[in-house]
């Protein structure tokens, strides 16, 4: 019999107000820039899936090969019976790569996309009913405490996808520092990390010749018209996406082609003509970078798993650490 999926709302500040505060500040600030985390909404949720698709996006279909050609031997690794929590689990694709050789007792998803949490849950709760599947509804980049009832448990934290990427180096060592706390002795972080490459290859996953990452980035000021009824000519912005080689990272911005304003309420916000709104940086790590990234944040790295074009990695980090001063 399929189990229902257990939700814990841990009260995303849903939309409106931090996305009006944020896009306030963001749009008063030099350079402008904006978090990315407010691409996802439920448009650009989709758009995102449909990126994971496009052709040049190397990044999801190799980090599924590796998952899949190494689930047996993380399975072995972790052990049984684990708590499995996925941050950001999207569409919980990736896991079910997983599931059937690592056998965890429970999985929660967490994401700050409500509807599609749901969804997502409650088809993995349908397709593994031995499972207990539970999801919380969070901004994990905000909070990360386990809801009340699932805590308790060896935990693998399952962060796919190279989302850590999307964090600054700085703090994505906050960030891994602040998880390895909030787990249980004997826990663990499986985690996708995309490398360092040409920087044409790069550079294609992120300006896709459909222009699938264009519609994701131009969404932002979609979403503020819809949202914060913004008065913004998203015509006259164009999507750009570069390697940064000195801060190994693709960095992503909206150009405006003229000199134009954004207006919201009662504030206009002017852009000169080639003038940015930065939203997006995705760092790339060399293997021993981030391995040293992660023992700055208390953790041994255990284990590292690549493809053979060395495109993008897969790393297990346990939380039973060489001793540190990292606390
Ligand atoms: C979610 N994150 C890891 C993606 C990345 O590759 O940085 C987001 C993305 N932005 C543009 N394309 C995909």
């Amino acid at each position: 019999m399929t189990q229902a999926v257990r939700f814990h709302d841990q009260h995303v500040d849903e939309a409106s107000a931090s996305f009006l505060d944020d896009v306030m500040a963001g749009l008063s600030a030099r350079p402008k820039a904006l978090s990315p985390k407010y691409f996802y909404d439920q448009r650009g949720s989709q758009l995102f899936e449909a990126i994971c698709r496009q052709p040049e996006y190397y990044l999801t279909r190799t980090e599924e090969g590796i998952l899949a050609a190494a689930a047996e031997e993380i399975a072995a690794i972790v052990g049984p019976e684990s708590l499995l929590v996925e941050l950001g689990s999207g569409a919980s694709r990736k896991v079910r790569l997983l599931l059937e050789a690592m056998r965890p007792s429970r999985y929660l998803g967490v994401d700050i996309s409500r509807d599609f949490l749901l969804q997502s849950t409650r088809l993995l709760a349908a397709d593994y009913p031995w499972l207990e599947v539970h999801a919380a509804w969070a901004d994990f980049s905000q909070r990360l405490c386990l809801p009340a009832g699932v805590e308790g448990r060896r935990v693998v934290a399952f962060f796919p996808g190279s989302s850590i990427g999307n964090f600054e180096p700085q703090e994505a060592e906050v960030f891994l520092s602040r998880l390895r706390r909030a787990m249980p002795p004997g826990s663990g972080v499986l985690i996708g990390v995309d490398l360092v490459k040409d920087r044409g290859v790069l550079e294609a996953a992120y300006d896709d010749a459909a222009g699938v990452t264009a519609a994701f980035n131009l969404n932002l000021l979609e979403r503020m018209q819809r949202e914060l009824g913004a008065e913004v000519e998203v015509g006259n912005f164009r999507h750009l996406a570069f390697f940064n080689e000195a801060a190994s990272r693709i960095e992503m911005h909206l150009v405006s082609q003229c000199a134009q304003v954004i207006g919201i309420d009662s504030r206009r916000f002017a852009f000169s003509r080639g003038e940015t709104l930065h939203t997006e940086n995705s760092c790339k790590y060399r293997l021993e970078g981030f391995q040293a990234l992660a023992e700055r944040a208390g953790y041994r790295p255990a284990a590292v798993w690549t493809d053979t074009d060395r495109l993008f990695s897969v790393h297990y980090l346990s939380t039973d650490a060489l001793s540190t001063d990292a606390d």
